[in-house]
């Protein structure tokens, strides 16, 4: 039996059924998801109660999995496995954070929109996040589609911004929610690195703006109009015919294309549990090659 892909937007989004992610998948399987995520950007599957074991050998059939930086604070004990990112309100021993904890204060940074490691210099593919416990209102998942946001800019704007190269960095994302108390040790390991403004999906062709809360410059721009460059496509890119809010339930798996997308979490009760597990893929390679970056 074959996989089933619904669209469940006009622009984007697909809803995955008739599979089991418990299972090893077979190549045409494989092939079929790779087809669909090409296509549709952001995968939802539902109904899929699956250890962090099983979620990293899912992930690992579409590449090399990230491991976790923990460039903030090396006093936390994590949570979980080196290879899964904890996107919860909890501590090593599963309970809640206070309100003035930093991993609490950092994880709000998430509430920006953002496309998943471009802060690295080789960053995210795909991300795959999957719901182990949701909290009674709120928490939602925000996506936007940076291929339909790019086809609707208009013509002069493409040609401006198409040979850009922006700085991305945590500095700049955690910056705009009040963090600046950095030690050196630390600002060098967050040391800017260089993207691209606009992206060529190798699967499906098609252009993108590749935006994040992390990037803050554009090379040979002055720093106040780089800024408000990148808060204007921001804002266009995620008017409300561009995005899709996912209402999670237990067991939803979603797997987004970090370089076609942005997304961000929303507000939810924080007296309650809020517990996600995320696996990465990374893209193996620089959006902006060796000889260009320096
Ligand atoms: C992530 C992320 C948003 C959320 O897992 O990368 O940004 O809703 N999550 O928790
Ligand atoms: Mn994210």
């Amino acid at each position: 039996m074959s996989i089933t892909v619904k669209q469940l937007r006009p622009l984007f989004m697909g809803e995955i059924g008739n599979i089991d992610l418990r299972e090893p998948l077979d190549k045409p399987t494989v092939d079929a998801l790779t087809a669909a995520i090409d296509q549709h950007a952001v995968l939802v599957f539902h109904d899929q109660f699956i250890t962090d074991e099983q979620q990293q050998a899912f992930s690992r059939n579409f590449g090399d999995l990230e491991t976790t930086v923990r460039a903030y604070r090396k006093d936390f004990v994590p949570r979980l496995d080196v290879h899964m990112a904890d996107i919860s309100n909890l501590d090593e021993n599963n309970r809640i954070l206070p309100a003035n904890d930093r991993r609490r204060l950092n994880a709000l940074g998430n509430r920006l929109w953002h496309s998943d490691s471009s802060f690295k210099r080789v960053p995210a593919r795909f991300s795959l996040l999957s719901a182990r416990t949701i909290p009674s209102w709120g928490g939602e998942t925000q996506f936007a589609d940076m291929r339909a946001a790019w086809d609707a800019l208009p013509h002069r704007v493409k040609a401006r911004i198409e040979p850009m190269i922006c700085e991305h960095t945590q500095l700049f994302s955690r910056a705009k929610i009040g963090f600046t108390d950095w030690a050196e040790e630390e600002r060098v390991k967050m040391a800017p690195v260089p993207q691209v403004m606009v992206r060529t999906h190798p699967g499906s062709g098609r252009k993108s703006i590749y935006l994040s809360s992390h990037a803050g410059r554009i090379r040979g721009m002055e720093e106040p109009e780089a800024r408000m460059l990148l808060l204007d496509l921001s804002e266009f890119a995620t008017q409300p015919q561009f995005v899709y809010s996912h209402t999670w339930k237990v067991g939803d798996l979603v797997m987004w294309d970090n370089r076609c997308t942005m997304h961000r979490a929303r507000e939810y009760d924080e007296t309650e549990v809020r517990d996600l597990h995320r696996t990465t893929v990374s893209d193996g390679r620089p959006t902006v090659p060796e000889e260009l970056a320096a």
